[in-house]
């Protein structure tokens, strides 16, 4: 829907004290976005202008909603919504006739509601409509007074309000359609008569009703659609709402979420239908998932792209990395910005990979660090190998080819290459480049001791018996001492083996 006539405005300038929070209110996340993201993101598909109201930390709040492509209008000082309306009239200019008016910190608000809000508005022919909810509680809020034909004679905000007033249920969710050329005469008679010394904006309502204006109400269809985070509470009974609705989309697509009300999953991320989302897991960012994979308990997903088939098992962590069609990663494996898992790839636990490309069919199962490498299809990486990337000043690359056999505990100092087919010795340390179909031994050759052990033994029990000191709970000086004695010290030890 794309009304030419109507814009939106976001009040956003406040500071939101009840929070006791050195971060402005509206930049307070909720379902994995800031509060005034969550509020122009709903206002976005009216296909409007959107302007943002900012004062405190205006600089952050315009950085949030930028990407919105929502314009901004400073408010300073903040002398209350009706002022913030004031200082919106000076930007907007005259062309508009219908603006949406809603505060930035009601993250719940859902397009459909301000849709259906603009069109009674329309329909009804009204000045202001306002969308009102009825609350068990109603505390804190502005009371929605209704005149005998059913229209909005006035909002009571709870410190004025009066006994009677204060058991109405029907409350201001500060969101509204205002005709502006019908608001701006009252906007300019409101006055500061109030415990701030503020300009309220609900004080422009039985302004209107003098006047002879219709002021109609919309009754929202939940009462926590409307819901303002002015504590953390609140923020965190948002939070859980927003996820959860998220959740529900992801179901409704055809996604098998297990205890959804454990799993956090961002708004812009999208997950295929037949994928099994188990519990504890986080999806964060873009994270792009396709059909029929497994994410299992606990894994957190950060702008990973996930193609079909792939099964993340448990405690897994994923940033930015590419895993291909039937990919295979953890349990405990951590891929960081640019690991790309070509198909079929494995990665178990206890593997970090970084900027790196596993080719098709690669596996690197145990205990196992890839930064800067390729690795060709086939390949197998053998348990506790190491690339050895980082020189002290530049990351190096190693470059591996197909169905290479790395040997488990193998350090791959790079820059290195290694030819396909080549076979690496366990435990080398390879420092030069390994021809294809070779085989590398980097490591010290073993030397057997024919004999050796028993002799030990002998010569330690000798010195034992001669010191008189056998007995077991003192086995461990005993044991020193008959070392010292048969000179079989660790030192010595040591050299022998050379
Ligand atoms: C407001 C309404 C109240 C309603 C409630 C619903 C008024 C006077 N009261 O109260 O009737 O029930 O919302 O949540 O409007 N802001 C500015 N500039 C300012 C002051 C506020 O931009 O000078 C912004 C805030 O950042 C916030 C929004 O306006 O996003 C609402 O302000 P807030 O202080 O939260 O008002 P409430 O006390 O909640
Ligand atoms: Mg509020």
């Amino acid at each position: 829907m794309v009304a030419k006539d109507l814009i939106c405005i976001v009040l956003a300038a406040g500071k939101g004290t009840r929070l006791k929070s050195e971060i402005a209110k509206v930049l307070h996340r909720a379902g994995g976005r800031t509060l005034v993201e969550q509020v122009v993101a709903a206002c976005q598909p009216l296909g409007s202008d959107i302007w943002v109201v900012v004062g405190h930390q205006a600089e952050n709040v315009r950085g949030a909603v930028l990407p919105f492509k929502a314009k901004t209008v400073l408010q300073r000082p903040q002398n209350g919504t009706g002022h913030a309306m004031l200082i919106a009239r000076g930007a907007i200019g005259p062309k508009a006739n219908l603006a949406v008016v809603l505060p930035g910190d009601a993250p719940l608000i859902r397009t459909e509601t301000l849709s259906a809000l603009v069109e009674t508005h329309r329909k009804g022919n009204a000045s202001a409509t306002i969308l009102t909810a009825e609350l068990q509680d109603p505390t804190g809020y502005g009371r929605i007074v209704r005149n005998k034909d059913g229209s909005v004679g006035a909002i009571i905000e709870e410190k004025s309000a009066n006994e009677n007033q204060r058991k109405i249920r029907e409350i201001n969710s500060s969101m509204y359609c205002f005709t502006l050329e019908k608001l701006w005469p009252c906007l300019a008679d409101v006055r500061p008569d109030n415990a701030h010394r503020e300009l309220y904006l609900t004080d422009a309502i039985a302004l209107l009703n003098k006047r002879k204006e219709r002021v109609l109400a919309v009754r929202a269809e939940s009462a926590q659609e409307v819901l303002g985070c002015n504590t953390r509470a609140e923020l965190a009974q948002a939070d859980r709402a927003l996820h959860a609705r998220k959740a529900e989309a992801l179901m409704d697509g055809g996604v098998t979420i297990y205890l959804p009300e454990t799993v956090l999953i961002d708004p812009e991320v999208e997950v295929g239908s037949d994928t099994v989302i188990e519990p504890g897991v986080q999806l964060l960012g873009k994270t792009r998932i396709g059909s029929h994979c497994r994410i299992q308990s606990g894994s957190v997903l950060t702008d990973a792209a996930i193609e079909h088939h792939v099964l993340v098992r448990q405690y897994s962590v994923i940033t930015a990395s590419l895993l291909s069609t039937g990919a295979i990663v953890g349990p405990f494996a951590h891929l960081r910005e640019g690991a790309e898992l070509r198909p079929g790839a494995r990665v178990g636990n206890f593997v970090e990979v970084k900027k790196s490309v596993l080719g098709e069919g690669v596996k690197a199962m145990h205990l196992t660090y890839l930064g800067d490498a390729t690795i060709g299809r086939e390949t197998n990486v053998g348990a506790g190998t190491i690339t050895c990337n980082y020189d002290g000043v530049n990351k190096n690359p190693t470059t591996i080819g197909e169905r290479v056999f790395v040997g488990s505990d193998s350090a791959l100092v790079a820059p290195v290459r290694v030819g396909d087919g080549a076979y690496i010795a366990a435990g080398s340390t390879v420092t030069e480049d390994v021809p294809a179909d070779a085989l590398a031994i980097a490591r010290g050759r073993q030397v057997n001791k024919e004999g050796w052990a028993a002799e030990r033994r002998r010569q330690m029990s000798e010195a034992a018996e001669s010191s008189g000191t056998s007995d077991k709970s003192e086995g461990r000086s005993s044991h020193t001492k008959a070392a010292r004695k048969t000179g079989l010290s660790s030192r010595r030890k040591k050299s022998s083996r050379r």
